[in-house]
């Protein structure tokens, strides 16, 4: 599919909370408009259109899948139904950009992997922390070896929202908990910045919903660098990223997922701080690399390539297993 020259026409599927915050956003990005917005809900699609310039707006999702006019679709549903409307937009021959978690196990992340190179059309995991000036920046720095070979990961995320069995967050049948939700985010963090580790403890804490709590994760590695990681919704957190290295530390301060702040600690003890203020909320980042691999005529991404969604689902597959965590799959 290339789409060279073109305004890319996007359309949005599930108008929620981040669904949002991406219009206001897509707004920065170059070459592209958002075309149209679907709800289950025609009220709501419409609320949501006049609210952010859209063309058009639709009671269902289906329409939207089939609308010719549409190059891109964001896929901003609750975590259960990304692989179902991905594949679905795939086949309609839509450039997928579907929200973080992929899916809820590898199988089904694998299977929507190969539906896009089946149908050769662009598929990738929205998580939009990779993307970021800062986060680039950092891994720049640990790749470049300024302070040496990394030895340990600190990473955390949590917060407290009011507990509400059927919101997406507590609701099991909508992949509901911290894991999923939160814990996607340090895990990343361990698997970019150390690769994907050769043990795994976890252990959890569970809401009556079924859907976890909490989770504490220490993954370790064979050089015996180690990554301990946490999620939880019972408490907010720091929320950073402190990476201890050879000759230094790097620290991504609250929240580290967020367009933020990083400070460099040397082995003296000199600090410097780097500042990534953006005027978005930063979801920019990963719909312009979209649009532009969109242009190039790209099914993949090389920053969140398949191999690294694959490898992320396939790491929460395994603290799943650990801590006895399933989603009826
Ligand atoms: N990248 C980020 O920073 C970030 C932040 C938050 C969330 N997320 C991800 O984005 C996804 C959505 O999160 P959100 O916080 O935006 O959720 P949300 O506010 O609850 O919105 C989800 C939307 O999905 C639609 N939907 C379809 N079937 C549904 C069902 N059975 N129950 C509830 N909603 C349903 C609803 O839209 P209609 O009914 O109008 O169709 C709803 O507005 C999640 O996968 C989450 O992991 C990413």
């Amino acid at each position: 599919m290339l789409l060279k020259n073109k305004k890319i026409k996007w359309g949005i599927l599930a108008p929620g909370h981040i669904a949002k915050k991406f219009a206001h956003d897509l707004k920065a990005v170059k070459d592209a408009t958002l075309y149209a917005v679907a709800s289950r809900d025609l009220n709501r699609a419409e609320e949501f259109k006049e609210e952010f310039g859209a063309k058009k707006a639709y009671g269902n999702y289906m329409d939207l899948i089939t609308d010719p006019k549409v190059d891109a679709i964001y896929i901003a549903t609750p975590h259960t139904f990304h692989k179902t409307y991905t594949i679905d937009c795939l086949k309609n021959k839509k450039a997928v950009l579907c929200e973080k978690p992929l899916a809820l196990n590898s199988a089904d992340v694998a299977l929507m992997i190969q539906t896009a190179k089946n149908e050769e059309v662009l598929l990738m995991e929205a998580l939009w922390t990779y993307f970021l000036p800062h986060y680039q920046y950092v891994l720049n720095f640990l790749k470049e070896g300024h302070y040496g070979a990394v030895k340990s990961l600190e990473a955390d995320f949590g917060f407290y929202p009011e507990f509400n069995a059927s919101s997406r967050l507590f609701n099991k049948q909508l992949g509901g908990g911290s894991l999923l939700d939160i814990g996607i985010y340090p895990i990343f963090a361990a698997l970019s910045i150390l690769g994907v580790p050769d043990t795994i403890n976890a252990s959890c804490t569970y809401f009556e919903t079924g859907a976890d709590s909490s989770c504490d994760m220490v993954f370790g590695y064979k050089n015996r660098a180690e990554a301990k990681l946490s999620s939880t919704l019972l408490k907010k957190t720091n929320t950073e990223a402190v990476i201890l290295c050879e000759k230094g530390t790097v620290h991504i301060q609250t929240q580290f997922h967020k367009p933020t702040s990083v400070v460099f600690t040397d082995a003296n003890g000199n600090r410097k701080t780097k500042n990534f203020e953006v005027a978005t909320h930063g979801y920019n980042y990963e719909a312009a690399h979209f649009n532009d691999l969109l242009h190039k005529g790209k099914t993949e991404s090389p920053i969140m390539t398949f191999k690294f969604s694959q490898q992320l689902m396939e790491t929460m597959d395994k603290v799943k297993e650990v801590i006895g965590l399933s989603y009826y799959e």
